[in-house]
């Protein structure tokens, strides 16, 4: 089948790449603007964006607000006219603002996800910034493709599938975590959702790319994804362990010296399964072992007198290389990196050729 560009509103992606949002500050205006610089899409993650703004403590929502400005300033001027947008996860508290102000930014796309972003049409309306969600089911892609026709009357620009070997946050049970690990098992769901595109794509005569994530390390995966039907493939783990990454040093090199068996699916604070590198933090938490926490605003169904750590204060440990207090979330490939590259060398090695 053939691939279709990657078209972002008026700009089309010169590379079949989108390089996924990582927070807490993983990645940031360089990796982005590093990578829209080079021809893929660059996305920058607004999860606690403004962690290092003086006021974060006092005034999270506005520190990270002011932060978006700056972060896809930085990342344009690195891109010239490549394209950078925002990762904006659905769970976020404030959401809407988040949106209208990447929206208000002028960011060439929106990605969204952890979560159904049914209402992120509204909430984008009036610019010209490209809307996406991620979806990791046929069900939930029913669900947001239906939702859009019938309240909005309109397809996404391009829609993400994450399966089940992406990290951070994942779409999935952990009773599906396990059923997907059969041979061919996901691969099936991933021909439901592109058949279900396709039903909506003859609908408006309208062509919508689907981008496939998780667990994409080389350039064999590359080839069975879009041997699969993707138009495209969305990756974040490798852009980790590059040189333009925004993320510590120190949290680079726990992805170098990992192996395999380190990387476990973890508990998120507000209970949705995740990957994550077994590190001292971890496994505090794993023996029931609650860490005293503040607030910083960041998730709507997060309690916090109820949770054994704040999710915040832990990925911001890891950005900022503070590794045996952090949360260390990675695809489930991460172990394989083998030594820091850059930006440039990661895409010639999924997409060289290919
Ligand atoms: C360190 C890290 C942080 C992530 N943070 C986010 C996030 O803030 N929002 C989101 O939607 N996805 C997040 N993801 C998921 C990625 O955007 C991406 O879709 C997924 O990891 C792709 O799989 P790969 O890492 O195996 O390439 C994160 C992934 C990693 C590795």
């Amino acid at each position: 089948m053939e691939k279709r560009a990657l078209k972002i509103g008026d700009k089309t992606a010169r590379l079949p790449l989108i390089q996924g949002g990582m927070g807490v500050g993983v990645s940031l205006g360089r990796l982005a603007g590093t990578v829209a610089k080079e021809g893929g899409v660059g996305l920058i993650s607004t999860a606690q964006i403004g962690f290092l703004e003086p006021d974060f403590d006092t005034n999270p929502i506005e520190a990270n607000l002011r932060a978006m400005g700056k972060e896809l300033k930085k990342a344009r001027k690195i891109a010239g006219d490549g394209i950078v947008g925002f990762n904006i996860m659905v769970a976020t508290k404030d959401y809407e603002r988040y949106v209208r102000k990447a929206v208000e930014e002028g960011a060439d796309i929106i990605v969204s996800g952890a979560g159904l972003p049914t209402e992120l049409p509204s909430y984008a309306e009036g610019g010209e910034t490209a809307i996406a969600p991620i979806v990791s089911t046929e069900k939930s892609a029913k669900v947001i493709l239906k939702f859009w026709d019938r309240k909005y009357h309109r397809i996404p620009d391009l829609l993400v599938i994450e399966g089940p070997h992406a990290g951070g946050h994942l779409g999935f049970s952990n009773e599906q975590l396990v059923s997907y690990e059969e041979p061919g098992a996901y691969e099936e769901e991933v021909k439901k959702i592109i058949c279900t595109v396709r039903e909506f794509e003859e609908k408006y005569e309208k062509e919508i790319p689907v981008v496939l994530a998780g667990g994409i390390s080389d350039k064999g995966k590359v080839r069975e994804a879009f041997a699969l039907g993707a138009d495209a493939v969305q990756v974040a783990t490798r852009f980790v362990t590059t040189e333009e990454c925004d993320a510590d040093i120190r949290y680079k090199e726990t992805y170098i010296h990992a192996k395999k068996e380190d990387i476990i699916i973890v508990k998120s604070p507000v209970g949705m399964p995740g990957r994550a590198i077994k590190n001292a933090f971890m496994e505090k938490v794993m023996r029931g072992e609650k860490i005293p926490h503040g607030c910083h605003q960041c998730l709507k169904h997060c309690n916090p007198a109820e949770i054994p750590y704040c999710i915040t204060d832990a990925l911001i440990h890891a950005a900022k290389g503070e590794v045996s207090e952090a949360l260390l979330f990675c695809g489930a490939d991460a172990y394989k990196a083998e030594r820091i590259e850059t930006v440039r060398e990661v895409i010639e090695s999924l997409l060289g050729s290919a």
